[in-house]
């Protein structure tokens, strides 16, 4: 089970957030995030299909199943591990992508191109468990904000409840309606997923979308 101080959302959320809607984040992309980036547009400029994201997708084993469920989608998988993204099962689809990117530039380039999503999934991503973590969790990271001018429906898993408590904290915040659940199942999207499964823990998610 997760090694964690904090038992229940941290006292300093909304602030956090509200503090990174007041001062976007500023960071100059990476290059090799801008040449992911840059594989997209070209992608897309052949390929006119809406776009779901899969952020820090591992293996990209999700990103596929994605790819299979939404035929009508081009499915884009980001990971910033060329070793997760290495050990990826290629299927027979020919409807998705995997790139080598860090996930928050990447949305900035997403944001700035003037390029929305359908739906954007986060399945597993890290928890950074400790109190002082907090701003590296995905939603107290200071490009959260970015999310909203993306749009879609947004589907958050994790197995650390107060993680998804959290989620669904900020995403109001930044105009995400939805809410958060347990959940079980007994076919895995992710590796992750799989291995929490077989242990037994409790799963949980959000479900959500912005209504611009
Ligand atoms: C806990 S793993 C979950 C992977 C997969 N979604 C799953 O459920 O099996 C978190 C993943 O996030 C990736 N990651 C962490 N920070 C990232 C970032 N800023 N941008 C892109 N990927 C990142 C890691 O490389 C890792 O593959």
């Amino acid at each position: 089970m997760l090694k964690t101080d904090q038992l229940t959302p941290h006292p300093d959320l909304a602030a956090i957030v509200q503090q990174h809607q007041r001062h976007p984040w500023k960071k100059p992309c990476p290059a090799h995030t801008r040449a992911a980036f840059d594989r997209l547009l070209e992608r897309c400029g052949c390929d006119a299909r809406p776009l779901i994201l899969d952020s820090f997708c591992g293996t990209g084993m999700s990103t596929a199943i994605l790819a299979e469920r939404f035929p009508n989608a081009l499915v884009i998988g980001l990971d910033q591990s060329s070793h997760r993204l290495g050990k990826h099962r290629a299927s027979d689809r020919d409807n998705y992508l995997l790139l080598q990117a860090e996930a928050e530039p990447f949305w900035y380039c997403l944001a700035e191109a003037g390029l929305t999503l359908i739906a954007h999934w986060i399945l597993y991503p890290n928890p950074w468990p400790k109190a002082s973590q907090l701003k590296r969790r995905v939603h107290g990271h200071g490009a959260f904000p970015v999310l909203a001018q993306l749009g879609g429906e947004m589907e958050l898993r994790t197995n650390w409840r107060v993680f998804a408590e959290e989620f669904a904290e900020a995403a109001a915040l930044i105009g995400l309606s939805g809410a958060m659940e347990r959940f079980s199942t007994d076919d895995p999207m992710t590796l992750f997923e799989r291995k929490y499964h077989k242990r037994g823990h409790d799963l949980w998610r959000f479900r959500g979308a912005f209504f611009n």
